[in-house]
């Protein structure tokens, strides 16, 4: 058989995994794809940290993915540029691609399904969301004939891994990020992760698979972990619960304010202790998904890391070549259902306010009254205070579930009344379809 020759852009740790194991399986990747997959150059920007690779080196990406003897592009650089461009004329000369580049394809995911589907080629992404668990395919594929309500889930190791040891050991913020860093699990600069971006990107890319619907990073509201403290780890667990940062991606059915929607949003939020997500710990990812006829399903494992990455790439490489063998295409994106998204404002969840407030007669009364006011029904209010006049007290509100907006409103006001000294913190509790959230 004419082997499937392929490119690879950027060998870092998920291209170097990449390089091993299309070497060491050679003869089992053939056999499964039917033809020979072999590499046919790897771009690097500093070929002398890749000797070992000799004659297959390059600097000019550029001349490699439209090199006539390539059938398919692999890219795991990341990041925007020179990403889009190299796939964009990859895809052009007919080369199909497997990218693990969750933050192009959230950012310009339909473009990339344009030129793939102007050309006849395949466009597979399976390693830019959760790693090495097969989830998009899922999606895609196993799911096609259901109807998925919700995915729910955990894409972020190194944030689960922050909050986790927060949890384990009651450390703050800053040190738990101080070992997360020191373990290799956060970069110099994690603020891709700690302030959700990365998390995000994945959503928008779940959302997209799993509502038939064009969602990019822009669609969805995204709150990182820095502002979450010992404090609400421990609150957290008075009420049964764990923080997680969470991608949620939710289809809503029409109501008096919009036809049927979709929505999807990273923040961290409180969830009962008692859920499957709740005791996925460390650098580990899982996801919930919920359709109308398979019901609940969960997936879990490595996110991160380069031979967990490097499998999802080469199922799909594997894939590609399959379709390359047989001469057809794999699916293509699917936008037929193309929903509104829903405006994070509008989204109904359950709130847990703390504050610390003047310790007189009347005060809770004031702050219960401002939810009132604003048409959010309290579940649950602790005060804890000396009662003697003079010093503060701590209240802590438990939401039933209210519109995003009216529960934003009301603690903007309570925040400026001269009754409150401070807004300790705002997290969302999340019950994930689960009954039985504490409070
Ligand atoms: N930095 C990500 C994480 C992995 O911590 O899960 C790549 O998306």
């Amino acid at each position: 058989m004419k082997p499937i020759r392929v490119a690879l852009l950027g060998c870092g740790t998920v291209g170097r995994e990449v390089v091993r194991l299309l070497h060491e399986q050679a003869d089992e990747l053939a056999a499964r794809a039917g033809a020979p997959v072999e590499l046919a150059g790897v771009a690097v920007r500093r070929p002398h940290k890749h000797a070992d690779l000799g004659d297959l080196l390059t600097s000019d990406a550029s001349g490699l993915v439209t090199r006539e003897d390539v059938d398919v592009v692999v890219e795991v650089i990341g990041g925007i540029e020179p990403a889009r461009t190299l796939l964009l004329e990859a895809l052009k000369a007919g080369k199909s691609v497997v990218t693990a580049n969750k933050a192009l394809l959230a950012e310009d995911g339909p473009a990339l399904a344009e030129a793939a589907d102007a050309s006849g080629v395949d466009l597979y992404f399976e390693a830019s969301v959760a790693g090495a668990i097969p989830l998009l395919r899922p999606l895609r594929e196993s799911l096609a004939g259901d109807r998925i309500t919700r995915v729910a889930g955990i894409v972020n190791g190194t944030t689960n891994f922050i909050l986790s040891a927060m949890a384990a050991s009651g450390a703050s913020y800053a040190d738990a990020l101080e070992e997360a860093t020191r373990l290799g699990y956060a970069e110099a600069d994690p603020s891709a992760d700690v302030d959700g971006y990365d998390a995000a990107s994945k959503a928008a890319i779940l959302a997209s698979l799993a509502f038939h619907t064009r969602v990019n990073s822009a669609d969805v509201h995204c709150e990182g972990i820095r502002a979450v403290t010992a404090g609400d780890i421990a609150a957290a667990a008075t009420m049964g619960c764990v923080i997680k940062l969470l991608a949620i991606c939710e289809r809503t059915p029409a109501d008096e304010s919009m036809p049927e929607s979709v929505s999807a949003r990273v923040y961290p939020a409180m969830i009962p202790a008692t859920h499957p997500l709740a005791s996925v710990d460390g650098a580990f990812n899982a996801v919930f998904v919920e359709a109308e006829a398979a019901g609940q399903l969960m997936f879990y494992g490595q996110g991160a890391g380069g031979a967990p990455t490097a499998s999802a790439v080469l199922g799909d490489l594997v894939a590609v070549a399959r379709n390359r063998v047989l001469g057809g295409r794999g699916p293509r994106e699917s936008a037929y259902a193309s929903l509104p998204v829903r405006p994070i404002g509008t989204l109904r969840t359950r709130y847990h306010v703390s504050l610390e407030v003047v310790d007189r007669a009347g005060v809770l009364s004031t702050i219960t009254g401002e939810f009132a006011r604003h048409g959010v029904s309290i579940a649950a209010a602790r005060q804890t205070g000396e009662g003697n006049g003079n010093g503060s007290a701590r209240i802590v509100v438990v939401t039933h579930k209210a519109p995003e907006a009216a529960l934003a409103a009301t603690v903007d006001v309570l925040a400026g009344l001269d009754v409150v000294h401070g807004v300790h913190s705002v997290l969302r509790v999340e019950d994930l379809g689960r009954k039985g959230v504490a409070g």
